[in-house]
């Protein structure tokens, strides 16, 4: 899944040959998942038309101050509409210029705003990225050097040009950059920004299964969806995420994370353990049976007697034995109570020497196992303490992701 997924995605088209690239463009980020939106020069509609970008889009292109409205109730009458300007710029996650025509860098450079580009360029509070298109000498003309300059002083990105035959048949630097390096520039400039890009975090999920003879096991209720959820809210701050995980439905599609199938707490300690020494973020959420059959049958188990009782013995804790061995990892923990829950939750942080645990209640209304939703309070080891409100699951993945951030540069 790429980073661009869901992004709202400004492209900006000038006077350049390079524009016919643009359809390209469009339809890739469409591919990536993003929404787009194309604002134009006037001239740049000599080299692509506004039919070809408002279909590959999907969405109207604005190219011009005033629009002509033609869906009036009579044809012949026009209705001029206001495209706002400030409206695009605030509705962008990025604005992409390309191609940039050292006409249209110059005038961005110098804060002219002649056209609708120029004045969202102005007004836009997102991100700026532009890909340059000119000819050889006009690359390498000192006016555009320092252009470039300004530009990147104002924090603008430059999509590096590329180097080879140009429109006037020269060759060398300063055609645009293909579409598809223009969108592997985006993405690794986005990832490498991302606050956990480098970060390894390891994440438990679902419940464990403890076998009793081949057919039957005990197990519990436990979705695995808060840690799926961890897991995908980590890989979209950038970490790389070792998502173990006992028997579940829930799957993800995000490539950052690995996942490890595994049943019993048995086969969850050991595969926690093989990645615990490189991680950076230990977030453990697995329901983990506390106890498992201590004999387990190798054929199926006959019925005979009216009762019949299983002996169990404790499981490894897995949380714990992370915390005797820990160094430099963050390790957070989840505790699911019924009854004296803070003080029960501040025991085990202490206890299995946590920084942060997540305090589940089961009295609290569409909190804990199976739903979407949860109710969760974070207890810090400092012993600060943040109560939310009921929320998505989603959104509390988020939130708990947010709070280690914080408490890793406090
Ligand atoms: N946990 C674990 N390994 C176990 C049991 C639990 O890693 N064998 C982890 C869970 O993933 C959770 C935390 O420990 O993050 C709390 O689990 P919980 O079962 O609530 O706590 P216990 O210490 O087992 O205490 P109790 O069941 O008595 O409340």
């Amino acid at each position: 899944m790429s980073i661009l997924k869901d992004k709202n995605i400004l492209l900006g088209i000038t006077a350049g040959i390079a524009a016919y690239k643009s359809a390209s463009l469009v339809r890739l980020f469409i591919k990536a998942g993003a929404n787009v939106k194309v604002v134009m020069t006037p001239a740049s509609k000599d080299f692509i038309t506004p039919l070809t970008l408002s279909t590959l889009s999907k969405n109207p292109v604005y190219s011009s101050f005033v629009e002509e409205d033609l869906s009036a109730n009579r044809q012949d009458e026009v209705n001029p509409v206001w495209n706002n300007h400030v409206d695009l710029g605030l509705w962008a996650d990025l604005f992409v210029i390309a191609p940039a025509t050292a006409n249209t860098l110059a005038k961005m450079a110098n804060g002219v705003c002649d056209n609708i580009l120029l004045a969202t360029y102005l007004s836009a509070k997102c991100p700026v990225y532009f890909a340059p298109a000119m000819d050889l000498d006009m690359y390498k003309h000192q006016s555009t050097k320092i252009t470039l300059k300004k530009l990147k002083s104002f924090d603008n990105k430059m999509i590096p040009v590329g180097t080879g035959e140009l429109a006037s048949g020269l060759v060398g630097e300063g055609r645009m950059a293909e579409p598809e390096d223009i969108i592997s520039y985006i993405e690794k400039d986005i990832l490498d920004q991302l606050p956990l890009r480098g970060k390894k975090v390891l994440v438990t999920a679902g419940p464990t299964y403890e076998a009793l003879d081949p057919v039957r096991f005990i197990g519990n209720h436990s979705s695995g969806k808060m840690g799926f959820e961890i897991a995908n809210a980590a890989a979209n701050l950038g970490a790389e995420v070792f998502l173990i995980t006992g028997p579940t439905q829930e799957q993800t599609q995000n490539s950052s994370v690995k996942i490890f199938h595994v049943t019993s707490a048995e086969e969850m300690y050991n595969e926690v353990h093989n990645h615990f020494k490189t991680i950076d973020i230990g977030i453990l959420s697995a329901a983990v049976a506390d106890y498992k059959p201590k004999n387990v049958a190798s054929q199926k188990i006959k019925k005979k007697d009216e009762t019949f009782t299983i002996q169990l013995e404790k499981t490894k804790d897995i949380l714990k034995s992370l915390g005797e061995i820990k160094s430099n990892q963050f390790l957070v923990g989840f505790a699911l109570e019924t009854n004296n829950e803070v003080e029960n939750a501040k025991g085990k942080l202490k206890a299995k020497n946590l920084d942060l645990i997540v305090l589940n209640s089961l009295q609290d209304k569409g909190a804990g196992f199976g739903g979407s939703t949860n109710k969760v309070t974070f207890i810090m080891s400092s012993g600060e303490m943040i109560e939310n409100e009921l929320k998505s699951k989603t959104k509390v993945a988020e939130d708990l992701m947010q709070q280690i951030l914080k408490q890793l540069h406090a």
